[in-house]
């Protein structure tokens, strides 16, 4: 079986830990090796870049941009890559376009430079799927618990423009991206990010696996 990189983007709150999880279970039922990881802090070194990013302090904005592609150099090469090299499925809770919405859109630092850095970062992998959770940026707001991080805190402008250029990502390339509305039931939802990776699974793997027959 072939790998398949398959990304989770939306804003905060928008339930990507949630359908993930569904994921995962769907996927590992059907006998397919999964791989969840996340950005930032899919690795240690990555953890440790996440703690300087959220919660240390002020990081200027060429430096927060450079260490969110630092983190994604190291997970592409030490984890993302590996996995689907042995053919496992790789779902990563955010991923490139993360930082082109939040670096290159929201912090204005310019969306084709972030996004060259990032492909320079991680030698130019590209998820097969993208899936955009896109809810409003009132309702992720009204879903973040407990303390907000630096991000969190941006401001409604800022939440806005990310939200604004995910779904601008999102129809420049319908071929890789798959967008769901995060307000729909929660099994609805996961019924629509299951029809997404099924197609890709049968386009992978270029043959009907037994997961065309699943519910
Ligand atoms: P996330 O792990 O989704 O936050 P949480 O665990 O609190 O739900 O992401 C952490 C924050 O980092 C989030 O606010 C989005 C931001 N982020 C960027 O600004 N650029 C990036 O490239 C990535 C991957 C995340």
């Amino acid at each position: 079986m072939k790998g398949l990189f398959i990304s989770i983007e939306g804003g905060d709150g928008a339930g990507k830990t949630t359908q993930i999880a569904a994921l995962q279970q769907w996927l590992t039922s059907v006998g397919r090796e999964v791989v969840v990881t996340r950005e930032p802090g899919g690795t240690e070194l990555g953890v440790a870049i996440r703690e300087a990013l959220l919660h240390s302090g002020e990081v200027s904005p060429r430096a927060e941009a450079l260490l969110y592609a630092a983190d994604r150099a190291h997970h592409v090469a030490s984890l993302v890559r590996p996995a689907l090299d042995r053919g496992a499925v790789v779902i990563s809770d955010r991923y490139l376009d993360s930082s082109v919405a939040y670096q290159g859109a929201a912090r204005s630092l310019g969306k084709e430079e972030v996004r060259q850095l990032s492909l320079w970062a991680t030698d130019g992998l590209v998820p097969q799927l993208t899936v955009l959770l896109d809810v409003p940026v009132a309702v992720g707001a009204s879903r973040v618990g407990g303390e907000r991080d630096r991000i969190e805190s941006a401001g409604l402008e800022f939440h806005e423009a990310v939200r604004a250029e995910f779904l601008q990502l999102a129809a420049a390339e319908p071929e890789r991206w798959v967008v769901v509305d995060g307000t729909l039931p929660i099994d609805e939802v996961t019924a629509r990010v299951r029809e997404a990776v099924r197609a890709r699974l049968l386009d992978a793997d270029g043959v009907a696996t037994e997961v065309d027959t699943l519910p």
